[in-house]
């Protein structure tokens, strides 16, 4: 049973290990996909393959590779690029499982991530009703709020790693307030976060990362079933996501009590990794350019762009995942019916094609149409809330601490679809 693979593999050097087994045979890898060169900086893999094999399939990583903007932006709409591998996992799964993972498999069968329209379209259309302005709005303070409380620690330790310290507690934290759960309870998310991010990120199904994703959804759900009862006899209505959720009705249609469950594992999986590669591949890019910093902290519109820029110029995620539905052609190959095909991210939001100079970073570049949030029915939920997250914490530290220096060359993740540092140690100034 091959992993999920939603985004990609942890580790990608044995990225086509089929779970439960122990060996994997040697595979062709041309371009260096399975190298950990690629994972430090995969950007001259990318324009290759741009020009050389806009289609490829690689045999390392099992499917093919998208990497021109056109064809990863109209991947996106393409119906025949399947979103749907929830029920491949669960038809995938040995029989001696199947019970036991039965809670994983109902609740990533109602991940709007996970599903093709016409049951994403009901899902979505009511789970955005939820995901408001007004919701952003009542997160803004919350999040300045984190923010100071972070960088007050930080500076009372006079010590600070971007990626322990902030980037990896900023956006769990807004998941809580945003879902509305009492901040003492802020260390369960986190948990339930990480065996997430095992899960979706592993090569190999160990009977611990299942078993532990099994208890992250089981508690999770058991925990939220309460807030949910405790919503419900409360006569007014809270701003909280769990709150808007239960009160989304279109044409008189609800979500259920267990599609709203889902929702909250869903919104804590999306929401959290992804925010916390924004924030430490943004601080090390303007401290790599100092020339640019001003940027940060210029006016509204200043720091709207320059988050935008970040964002295309090191995309937290950098690929994504689809099942092919249907065989078609490409750039003269042909794309055969339940294939994996990689939309890559990373190598679109660098395509000269689309973008003058990509390969610049520039703060102040206007009609930046990057996809880092994807594009088309799955188009990410949070959008505004992690670009909110990313203008607020990196403004925050370039005014805090204007002599901030890089103590060492931070090391890249060992990761192909998330791109972001294990640590990243900086002195104060
Ligand atoms: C910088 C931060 C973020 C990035 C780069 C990002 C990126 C993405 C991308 C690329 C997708 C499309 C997935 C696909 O097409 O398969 C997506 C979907 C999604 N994102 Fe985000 N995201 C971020 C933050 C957030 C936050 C903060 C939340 C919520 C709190 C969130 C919730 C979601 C949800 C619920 C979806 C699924 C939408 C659907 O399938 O209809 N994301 N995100």
């Amino acid at each position: 049973m091959p992993p999920l693979s939603l985004l990609g593999s942890r580790v990608a050097k044995r990225n086509r290990e089929p779970a439960f087994m122990s060996s994997t045979p040697e595979v062709a890898d041309p371009y260096g996909l399975i190298t950990r060169q690629f994972q430090v900086d995969p950007y001259p893999t990318y324009e290759k393959l741009r020009n050389d094999a806009p289609a490829y399939f690689s045999e390392a990583w099992g499917g093919w590779l998208l990497t021109r903007y056109q064809d990863v932006q109209s991947g996106f709409k393409d119906p025949r690029l399947s979103s749907n591998r929830a029920g491949a996992f669960g038809a995938m799964l040995p029989a001696a499982l199947k019970e036991r993972l039965a809670p994983v498999v109902q609740s990533l069968g109602l991940w709007a991530l996970l599903i093709d329209p016409p049951a994403h379209t009901r899902i979505r259309s009511l789970v955005n009703k939820a995901f408001t302005p007004r919701l952003v709005e009542y997160l803004r303070p919350r999040i300045q709020e984190q923010v100071d409380l972070l960088f007050d620690k930080a500076e009372a330790a006079g010590k600070l790693d971007m990626v322990h310290d902030v980037a990896n507690l900023l956006p769990v934290a807004v998941i809580g307030d945003m879902l509305g759960i009492p901040r003492e309870d802020g260390q369960k998310l986190r948990v339930w976060a990480d065996a997430f991010a095992t899960f979706f990120g592993t090569t190999k199904y160990t009977p611990e990362v299942l078993e532990q994703m099994r208890t992250g959804i089981v508690e999770m759900e058991e925990y939220f079933r309460g807030a949910v009862a405790q919503r419900r006899k409360s006569s007014t209505q809270g701003s909280d996501l769990l709150s808007t959720m239960l009160a989304a009705e279109d044409e008189g249609r609800f979500l259920s009590e267990q599609e709203v469950l889902a929702t909250c594992s869903l919104v804590l999986f999306a929401g959290h990794e992804t925010t916390t590669h924004l924030l430490s591949n943004g601080l090390y890019l303007l401290l790599k350019n100092p020339e640019q910093r001003e940027l940060m902290l210029g006016s509204e519109e200043q720091l709207t762009a320059a988050v935008e820029e970040l964002l295309r110029y090191e995309s937290p995620i950098q690929r994504l995942s689809r099942v092919i539905a249907e065989d078609y052609e490409l750039h003269g190959q042909q794309l055969r019916k339940g294939q994996k095909a990689f939309l890559m991210i990373g190598a679109a939001n660098r395509d000269p094609r689309q973008f003058p100079k990509a390969e610049q970073l520039d703060l102040k570049r206007q009609d930046n149409r990057h996809i880092a949030f994807g594009f088309g029915v799955h188009y990410c939920l949070g959008a505004a809330l992690g670009r909110l997250e990313g203008q607020i914490a990196l403004r925050a530290v370039l005014r805090r601490f204007p002599r901030m220096k890089l103590l060492q060359e931070p090391e890249r993740l060992e990761n192909v679809a998330f791109r972001g540092y294990k640590a990243m140690p900086v002195a104060l100034g």
